[in-house]
C-alpha cells in the first residue's frame, strides 16, 4: 500500500513519514528530494531557472512515477503537490492520501525559521509570510480536505500523530 502525506509547507510530512516508514519498516519518499536527485538541481534552483510551472509538472510526472512503483511506501509529498487540478484524483488512485492538517499561526511560526529553501516565501518578511499562509492555505484547503483521511495535528504530539497512522495502515494494507 502507498500512503501519501500531504499539506501545507512545514506540516511534518517529512519528518513524520519518515518516522512512520521507520516504525512500519516500510521505504519513505521525500517527492522534492526525488525531484531535486532527477533534475540535479535543487528545488530553489529549479524554481529559478525553469519556473513555478515546470516544476509543478515535474511534480505531476513524479506522482505517476511514485505512485506506479512496486511495493509498500510512504511518501512525503510537496506543499502545492495535491493542489494542481486532477493530482488530488491521481494520488488516491495510487493508495491513500493523509492530510496533516494545522492553523496558519502553526505553520507560520514554523516556516519563518526556514524560509529560503522554499521559492515561495524566501525573501519575504514575517508579516508577508503570514500574510501568503493564511490566504494561500485557504486556497488549497479545498484540495487538502479531499484526502481520504485527514488528521487534525494542532495540540496532537509527533508520538500521536506516528501511532494513529501506523494503526492506519495496519488494517488497511
Ligand atoms: C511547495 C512546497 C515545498 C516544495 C516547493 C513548493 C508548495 O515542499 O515542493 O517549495 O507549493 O507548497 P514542502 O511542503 O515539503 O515544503
Amino acid at each position: 500500500m502507498k500512503l501519501f502525506l500531504i499539506g501545507y509547507m512545514g506540516c511534518g510530512k517529512s519528518s513524520l513519514g519518515r518516522r512512520l516508514a521507520r516504525r512500519l519498516a516500510v521505504d519513505f519518499v521525500d517527492m522534492d528530494k526525488a525531484i531535486e536527485a532527477e533534475a540535479e538541481m535543487t528545488i530553489p534552483q529549479i524554481f529559478a531557472t525553469e519556473g513555478e510551472e515546470a516544476f509543478r509538472q515535474r511534480e505531476r510526472d513524479m506522482i505517476t512515477k511514485l505512485g506506479s512503483m512496486e511495493g509498500d511506501r510512504i511518501i512525503a509529498t510537496g506543499g502545492g503537490a495535491p493542489c494542481r487540478e486532477g493530482n488530488l484524483e491521481l494520488l488516491n488512485s495510487f493508495g491513500s492520501t493523509i492530510y496533516l492538517k494545522l492553523p496558519p499561526e502553526i505553520l507560520v511560526t514554523r516556516l519563518c525559521r526556514h524560509k529560503e529553501k522554499r521559492p515561495l516565501i524566501a525573501g519575504k518578511t514575517d508579516e508577508e509570510v503570514a500574510e501568503f499562509v493564511s490566504r494561500s492555505l485557504a486556497e488549497r484547503e479545498t484540495y487538502y480536505q479531499r484526502a481520504s483521511i485527514v488528521i487534525d495535528c494542532a495540540g496532537r504530539s509527533d508520538d500521536y500523530i506516528v501511532e494513529h497512522l501506523y494503526n492506519f495502515m495496519r488494517y488497511n494494507k
